[in-house]
């Protein structure tokens, strides 16, 4: 058995929660490989709303296994939050949810560093969850970073005190002081601890290739998008992992052949919270109904988050990185009362049209669009793929055509019975 892929093919909060909450009773094993708690990953069902931040999305199914990878940044006081409002839904977590002891730990001083460096930007923040994460990934590939067995080694506290001196040193050297009382977060910090050392800790890689030998089905879940990514996504506006199918072998330790289906999430137009280059984004009256329509207000942080037409040059790049065998289509029914939808075809940079996603995206840039007649029609109404209005069908198949890849699922609204899967 191979590991197949789930990840977002645009700026983040494309429905991958929902989606692989969904796809879950296929599989045996869901695990996450990469980000952290910059993620908000939304599941609906019974009329439950859940916001996971650390917890892989397959966690609502008992039967089936939870890994954290390797490549995820853990906050193990957001982690115990998560896990109490599991328990408080009747949840136990502790029997089917799986911790890498590979994965790298946030301090409350990431937190810290992390909103020194954007005050120190200014005008140039990258306008980030303010989690940590980019400090803590950088403590990673630093080699100087805490990871989750150093939790349980005897020389734990000098471990943790010789990080938390960098850190110090760095936050007094800048005149930066934390918002919260120092001794208080850190207590915190230290009682969460116990929350993550109820969960079995494990060499995440061999357990995810014995499963695969032994021919159970892992899908392993990726946070935020294609375009966020720390090589791919529109620099320096991007988290800091790996956020592309490779992503999932590093973040996991599967071996590239080890891998199959690569199944892309694109929502139907686009989104994006914080800063950073956006072509398609609409600052009209259209840009604010998909945002009022779309409920687009960060999971994480209830920013609200810019919105824009799809954008194909941007979709077929990151089909191209990630190798997607199949597309997920979600929110197109936010769209539901629109009159007109448009879709960006090509790029205009002075008089050259292109189809290249550009290292530096400029104001320059001009999107080119497709006009299509909208479908005015209510698409959650409707379960079989066949009976959907004729002008949804023309979009879905003229976004097959330029990209060259199927659209498998067809997600109408947030609710897990709210999917179409395609015959
Ligand atoms: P993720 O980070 O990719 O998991 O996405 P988020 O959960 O941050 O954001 C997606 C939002 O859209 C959530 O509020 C979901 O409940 C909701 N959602 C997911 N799929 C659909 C859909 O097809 N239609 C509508 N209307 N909402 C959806
Ligand atoms: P999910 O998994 C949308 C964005 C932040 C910021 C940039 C860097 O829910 O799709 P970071 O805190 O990672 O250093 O911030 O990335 N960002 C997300 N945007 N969805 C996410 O996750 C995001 N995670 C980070 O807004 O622009
Ligand atoms: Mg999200």
């Amino acid at each position: 058995m191979k590991l197949d892929i789930l990840l977002g093919l645009q700026w983040g909060d494309e429905g991958k929660g929902k989606v692989v909450d969904v796809l879950t009773p296929r599989y045996d094993v869901i695990a996450r490989f990469q980000g952290g708690p910059n993620a908000g990953h939304t599941l609906e069902f019974n009329g439950i709303k859940h916001v996971l931040h650390t917890i892989p999305s397959g966690i609502f199914h008992p039967q089936k296994i939870n890994i954290i990878g390797n490549g995820v940044v853990i906050d193990p006081v957001v982690f115990q939050k998560e896990i109490n409002k599991l328990e408080e839904m009747g949840i136990d977590p502790t029997q089917n949810l799986f911790i890498s002891r590979k994965a790298h730990l946030i301090l409350p001083t990431h937190k810290w560093i992390d909103a020194m460096l954007e005050i120190q930007k200014g005008e140039q923040n990258v306008g980030t969850t303010l989690k940590g994460i980019g400090p803590t990934y950088t403590d990673k590939t630093a080699r100087s970073g805490f990871r989750v067995c150093d939790i349980i080694t005897p020389d734990f506290l000098d471990k943790f005190s010789v990080i938390y001196k960098k850190h110090s040193d760095l936050l007094i050297k800048n005149g930066y002081n934390p918002n919260e009382d120092i001794e208080t977060a850190f207590q915190t910090w230290f009682d969460s601890l116990q929350t993550l050392l109820r969960f079995k800790l494990i060499d995440s890689e061999y357990e995810i290739n014995r499963y695969l030998k032994e021919g159970k089905k892992v899908l392993a879940e990726g946070a935020q998008g294609t375009l966020l990514d720390i090589d791919f996504g529109s620099y320096p506006f991007v988290t800091s992992s790996n956020t592309v199918a490779a992503g999932a072998c590093t973040g996991l330790g599967v071996a590239p052949n080890q891998t199959k289906r690569v199944i892309g999430i694109v929502k139907a137009y686009c989104t994006r919270v914080g800063s950073g280059p956006f072509p398609t984004e609409l600052f009209d009256e259209t840009g604010e109904q998909l945002r009022k329509q779309g409920h687009e207000f960060g999971s994480t942080t209830g920013r609200p988050r810019r919105c824009g037409w799809l954008d194909l040059v941007a979709l077929k790049y990151a089909i191209m990185i990630n190798g997607i065998t199949e597309l997920v289509l979600t929110k197109a029914d936010v769209m539901d009362n629109f009159d007109i939808v448009q879709i960006c075809t090509q790029y205009q940079i002075g008089d050259e049209l292109t189809n290249r996603f550009p290292a530096e995206i400029t104001a320059e840039i001009k999107p080119v669009y497709k006009k299509m007649k909208g479908w005015k029609q209510n698409l959650s109404l409707e379960k079989d793929y066949q009976n959907l209005p004729r002008e949804f069908k023309k979009y879905v198949a003229f976004i097959e055509m330029d990209t060259g890849v199927p659209i498998t699922i067809v997600s109408t609204g947030p609710d897990r019975n709210e999917t179409i899967i395609r015959k």
